[in-house]
């Protein structure tokens, strides 16, 4: 018997637990071991529960136990789930974790203590939720060089700009139902601000890479400033606005990464996801392109997703799965260099200065928004954009266009 313990009996912890036992005998057949949860880590008491008697505070009860061999760490944060995990690890017993945070943090040194170990330590839930796309880039497309990976990776952002793209509404009141209805959480920032996409395309591009991308220096904008107009002029031009995290593979041995809004026409494949769903879109130099959907958060999509890893682990017990993601940091391309078409909204009374600047471009005009217009500018770098725009007067918005 397989003996694993849980790291926090929140959502994702509870959702553990539950997969486990609601799908006990496919799991277990699968693991070809019964498996068998014995401790449940958390700071509260949980009286009525089911699984009250395996609840314990200390987390010396569980390191100790030598008849552990699997961690699920679903604490979130960084502290203390880095200790605990360390310790974990180092008394080789392998850990799954949800914990985006601590993985762009600490991946590589989490991983390399797994390996000294004869251990594990997995992470198909820290992106996507319940989608497979880390067992994919790790060990199903090998045989690939992959050369981009672009994603949908933030359900809260993709909630809110499919709201506002099907009702016509504003950022603001969309925010607002969302965390009413429980969508969106009272601090938003992570989501909003792009953060949590950041954490999550770091992770896939240090897979992509092998090498180690720091999520501090992912270049990063979140969607607080798109808007209704922003959204009649795409319904115009027939695209969608989406919250991408992105990264490339550029001609000069640099990695591009970055998180931004994009404006994206129906041809792309992501401009079909919607809603709180996810998808990641990978392009690999022998397969071509292929996708990976489905729903990137939510209590038992992302217990999937551990209790995947820890059949991966109880399968391979005493025995460390190849991961490559090294310590050393990948080189990252500054976006000023990268080129792209954007799309941008100015004040009728800048018309003159578009055409010298950006030459004839099409106008794009929208109902109800009468004293200004929009174009797409040509292919151009970041920094010619930037150059360009400051010379505008009256520049309502600007968004990025990616093309497939
Ligand atoms: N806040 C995240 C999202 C949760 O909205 O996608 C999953 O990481």
């Amino acid at each position: 018997m397989i003996q694993v313990a849980v790291f926090g009996y929140g959502t994702v912890g509870s959702g553990v637990v539950e997969v486990i036992e609601k799908n006990k005998e496919m799991v277990n057949k699968k693991s070809g071991e019964e498996l068998n949860v014995k401790y449940i880590l958390d700071l509260r008491d949980f009286p009525g529960d089911p699984y009250e008697n395996k609840v314990v505070h200390d987390v010396d009860v569980i390191l100790n136990d030598p008849d552990v061999n699997i961690i699920c760490e679903t604490m979130g944060g960084v502290e203390p789930a880095y200790t605990f995990s360390k310790r974990a690890l180092m008394s080789g017993k392998s850990v799954c974790t949800s914990n985006k945070e601590l993985v762009a943090n600490h991946g590589p040194e989490l991983i390399r203590l797994a390996k000294e170990n004869n251990c594990n330590y997995l992470f198909e839930a820290s992106v996507g939720g319940g989608i497979p796309i880390i067992r994919p880039l790790n060990y199903s497309l090998t045989a690939e060089k992959i050369e981009a990976v672009t994603g949908i990776l933030n359900g809260t952002t993709n909630y809110i700009l499919t709201k506002m793209e099907q009702e016509g509404a504003d950022f603001a009141d969309v925010l607002k139902e969302a965390q009413e209805k429980g969508y969106a959480e009272k601090d938003p920032t992570a989501d909003i601000e792009g953060y949590d996409a950041c954490r999550k395309i770091a992770i896939l591009s240090s897979l992509m890479t092998g090498k180690n991308v720091k999520y501090e220096d992912v270049y990063t904008e979140g969607i607080t400033k798109i808007s209704a107009a922003d959204f009649a002029y795409a319904k115009k031009l027939g695209r969608s606005i989406k919250l991408l995290a992105m990264s490339k593979e550029l001609a000069n041995d640099e990695t591009l990464a970055m998180v931004s809004p994009f404006m994206i026409d129906a041809e792309h494949p992501l401009h079909m996801v919607n809603g709180v769903f996810n998808a990641v879109f990978v392009r690999g130099n022998m397969l071509g392109d292929s996708m990976y959907y489905g729903r990137g958060a939510g209590k038992l999509p992302t217990a999937s997703a551990v209790v995947s890893d820890v059949v991966d682990c109880a399968r391979h017990m005493g025995k460390t799965i190849m991961c490559f993601w090294d310590a050393e940091d990948v080189k990252l391309a500054g976006i000023e260099t990268v080129s792209r078409p954007f799309f941008v909204r100015v004040g009728e009374t800048d018309a003159a200065k578009v055409q010298e600047l950006f030459g004839n471009v099409e106008k794009v005009k929208a109902d109800g928004l009468e004293d200004e217009f929009a174009f797409i500018t040509e292919t151009m770098t970041e920094k010619e954009f930037a150059e360009k725009a400051a010379k505008l007067s009256d520049m309502r918005s600007r968004i990025r266009v990616e093309n497939v």
